[in-house]
């Protein structure tokens, strides 16, 4: 099976509010978005990876000077939702991938053996995300009034990568464009198709920096390894 990733790095890390965009944030001393790539770029199997990036910044992250052992297609300009950051990813694979991994370049901490078995998982299912268990209960709640509480043993917090057969990913998309769906994950495209989905047990240190205070913790936990 041919696959490929995307680093979806498109995002305007408005949370963060930092005074660079999100995807240039130092981690240990190398962007996020560079860290991102080379956990990528770490898996053999990982043939093409097609980094995605604001418009405004494609210049700054040539500039960069990322390598990729190769790999590294050259970086096309997202969109305005990370949906539609996407589907330019998408629209810039070659021709003969069987399988796209799409990860949050905010994720830059995801461990290469865990890129390994989801990508394992979706070549035998089609379609397979990395997931930690839940540590809180969640409750779903309207105005402020509890709704429903969700048994926790059966939730599962998302996590990038994210990886799907391309056609499959193409078919949910279009299907959710069509109807005006906009997803907050990318997995969530497919379930909509009624397709399985397959849950990896991952890392709880693969967390997304979306807060100021989040980096720190990524740091230390860089450290650490
Ligand atoms: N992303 C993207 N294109 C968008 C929006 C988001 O490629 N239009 C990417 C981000 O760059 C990030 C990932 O999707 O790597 C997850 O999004 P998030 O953590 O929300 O990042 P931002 O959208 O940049 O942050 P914020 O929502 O705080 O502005
Ligand atoms: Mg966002």
């Amino acid at each position: 099976m041919r696959v490929a990733a995307l680093v979806l790095a498109a995002g305007r890390g408005e949370r963060l509010g930092a005074s660079v965009p999100k995807a240039f944030l130092p981690l240990a001393g190398r962007p996020l978005v560079v860290r991102a790539i080379e956990a990528l770029a770490a898996r053999p199997e990982v043939e093409r990876i097609v980094p995605v990036l604001p418009a405004a910044d494609l210049a700054r992250f040539g500039a960069l000077g990322v390598v990729g052992g190769g790999r590294l297609a050259p970086p096309v300009a997202g969109g305005a939702e990370r949906q539609d950051s996407m589907r330019a990813g998408l629209a810039a694979l070659p021709d003969g991938v069987d399988l796209v991994a799409v990860h949050d370049a905010a994720r830059p901490l995801v461990r290469p053996e865990d890129v390994g078995r989801v990508i394992a998982a979706a070549a035998r299912t089609g379609a397979a995300l990395l997931a930690v268990p839940v540590r809180d209960t969640l409750k779903r709640a309207r105005a402020g009034r509890v709704t429903e509480t969700l048994p926790r043993a059966d939730c599962w917090a998302a996590q990038t990568p994210q990886v799907f057969r391309l056609a499959l990913l193409r078919e949910a998309l279009a299907k959710a464009e069509a109807e005006g769906f906009v997803a907050t994950d990318d997995a969530q495209l497919v379930e909509r198709l009624g397709a399985p989905v397959e849950i990896v047990e991952g890392d709880p240190g693969n967390l997304k920096i979306t807060w100021p205070e989040d980096v720190a913790l990524a740091e230390a936990i860089w450290r650490q390894r």
